[in-house]
């Protein structure tokens, strides 16, 4: 397999408007985490992905994007970003931005042209539709909760929005339209940034007939992404993006991709694709899904045999043939640790350790999340009102208020167990008032827990979470079989303890995690030779593992 530094490099994710604000706005912004970048370059990452930081009126939080080529003022400047740019490079860091172009804000010059005629240049730039006996052109439902057509009275058309309203989807069977994007990128490009994230670009084609979903319950806050999911030109437009764009440089691109398979997965990055590097794909980020129907709107726990089924199977298929990126956090997940381990007192360093080397000793590209490395937790606020993000507010609405499928209390549950917002509340820095994150009153409120877990309290204890990160990124760089092995689960059907193997030329990995605050007993005939190469306790007790218990060997392969 051929080796690259995308390959071997470790992603940070900044959510910026909540990493650091420097002039008291209560908003973090880009003069602020250029005041960070040092804590990124401590921990031992490569690339920092950051969410959108351009002009937008903000209906959900920058992926409504107004002006592809201006920064929302109260980020900073353009020259902000350059300095930013800038500084990441002198400490060796790579800047990956945020491609949000299956949409734009309904602000965007493009947009507010296109709603103004018929006959206007731009109005092809969107997807416009007549109305079908007096309705929608088709029952499409958004994701964000409704329908997913909104009606202009200026020509008597619908547009389609796959997510808010205020987030028109292009069209990108206009040639016009990509070329737009594409000159944007390669502007971002001269401008020195490293590489592309690129928000659901599998949602870009759509399927000209626009046909009903079969699936559609407006009730249960169902979503019709699935229906433009993988549409019949994606591959056309992305080879041709790879064309125009991204051969002409040496940078990382990931996708995101909602209900991609790994057969899809290889055709978006297969080595040969000529497209993608990496896809995100969702089927472990959806796994604790509810049952009634409600999308991620349920508080249930994720089955551990079926974690590691999905896990595996897609580092197994995609082995040789394609790269995996390996997450659990992003800005639209809970916290890893609330959701996947255990967040009381007790248990929260152990098991975020433990999810820590589960994560990062598989195949693939790690992505970090601000906050994960100091095992940052869920927050469970009381009002729906102290809540920010649309898609938490619409469910609500839609659930509670409208059609009062569940109870306040019952929906509050589901928030504090899903919310995006779990992943949003500011970066905790340090033990004072707002955790370090600003001096005046934050967007979104802090977590009280900040007291105990912050930057400053972590980086002072030898054994903290963020010193195991540190540990594992080093480690990543001194043994190519972390990056390069193959893989192989072991025990299948066991329900407490996720163990597998890398192979690499000849050395053999094993890992061993147990998922459970239970000791049980495992043995994986670990020779006595073997090197301990990462634990998270201080001593090895064998075959037994004690609760949250993780470790990793390097063993001589025999022969
Ligand atoms: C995926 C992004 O990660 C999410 O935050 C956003 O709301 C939607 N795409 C729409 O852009």
């Amino acid at each position: 397999m051929e080796q690259t530094w995308w390959k071997e490099a470790v992603v940070y994710q900044i959510y910026p408007r909540s990493f650091q604000d420097s002039n008291g706005d209560g908003i973090g912004d880009i003069p602020g985490i250029i005041q960070r970048l040092p804590h990124l370059k401590d921990l031992g990452v490569d690339v920092v992905w950051l969410s959108p930081v351009y002009q937008s009126p903000n209906d959900d939080n920058g992926y409504d994007i107004s002006d592809y080529q201006a920064i929302l003022p109260e980020y900073g400047t353009m020259k902000d970003v350059e300095a930013m740019i800038e500084k990441a490079h002198e400490l060796g860091l790579k800047i990956m931005m945020d491609l949000v172009v299956n949409h734009t804000s309904d602000e965007h010059r493009w947009f507010e042209e296109s709603r103004k005629s018929k006959d206007n240049p731009y109005r092809d730039y969107y997807i416009w539709k007549d109305p079908v006996n007096g309705k929608e052109p088709n029952n499409w439902a958004s994701d964000f909760g409704g329908k997913a057509w909104e009606y202009d009275e200026t020509t008597g058309q619908y547009y389609l929005h796959i997510f808010s309203k205020k987030q028109p989807d292009l069209n990108w069977d206009n040639p016009n339209v990509r070329q737009e994007i594409y000159d944007i990128m390669n502007w971002w490009l001269d401008k020195g940034v490293d590489g592309f994230r690129m928000d659901v670009i599998n949602l870009i084609s759509k399927d000209a007939a626009f046909p009903d979903d079969p699936s559609v319950n407006y009730g249960k806050h169902s979503s019709s992404m699935e229906m433009v999911a993988n549409g019949p030109n994606v591959h056309h437009y992305l080879k041709e993006m790879n064309e125009k764009v991204l051969s002409k440089a040496d940078i990382i691109t990931v996708g995101e991709t909602p209900g991609v398979s790994t057969e899809d997965a290889i055709c978006y990055t297969g080595f040969n694709s000529d497209e993608l590097q990496m896809v995100f794909q969702f089927e472990h980020a959806v796994i604790d899904d509810s049952k009634e129907g409600l999308g991620k709107w349920s508080n249930e726990r994720f089955d551990l045999v079926e974690l590691k089924r999905i896990l595996s199977k897609w580092q197994v298929e995609l082995h040789n043939k394609a790269w995996n990126s390996l997450y659990w956090n992003n800005h639209d997940r809970p916290r890893v640790v609330s959701r996947f381990g255990d967040d009381s007192a007790e248990y929260r360093e152990l098991s975020a350790k433990m999810l820590a080397v589960t994560m990062h000793f598989m195949q693939g590209t790690p992505y970090i999340f601000q906050g994960e490395e100091i095992g940052m937790t869920n927050v469970a606020f009381d009002q729906i009102t102290d809540y920010r993000d649309i898609d938490t507010l619409n469910a609500y609405h839609d659930l509670v208020e409208e059609q009062k499928r569940l109870t306040p209390k019952v929906m509050m549950e589901f928030v504090h167990h899903s919310s995006r917002d779990n992943a949003r509340t500011p970066m905790q820095w340090e033990n004072t008032n707002q955790a370090g994150f600003t001096t005046g009153e934050s967007w979104l409120g802090v977590n009280p827990n900040y007291t105990k877990i912050n930057v400053a309290a972590a980086k002072e204890d030898p054994e903290s979470i963020f010193y195991f990160y540190k540990k594992i990124n080093q480690l990543r760089k001194e043994y190519p079989i972390i990056i390069y092995g193959d893989y192989e689960l072991l025990n299948a059907e066991d329900s407490e303890v996720f163990a597998y193997i890398r192979n690499y030329k000849d050395q053999q990995l094993v890992v061993i995690n147990n998922f459970t605050d239970q000791t049980v007993s495992r043995d994986f005939a670990i020779p006595a030779d073997a090197k301990a190469l990462i634990a998270n306790y201080d001593t090895d007790l064998g075959t037994t593992l004690r609760p949250y218990e993780s470790k990793a060997y390097l063993l001589r392969k025999e022969g």
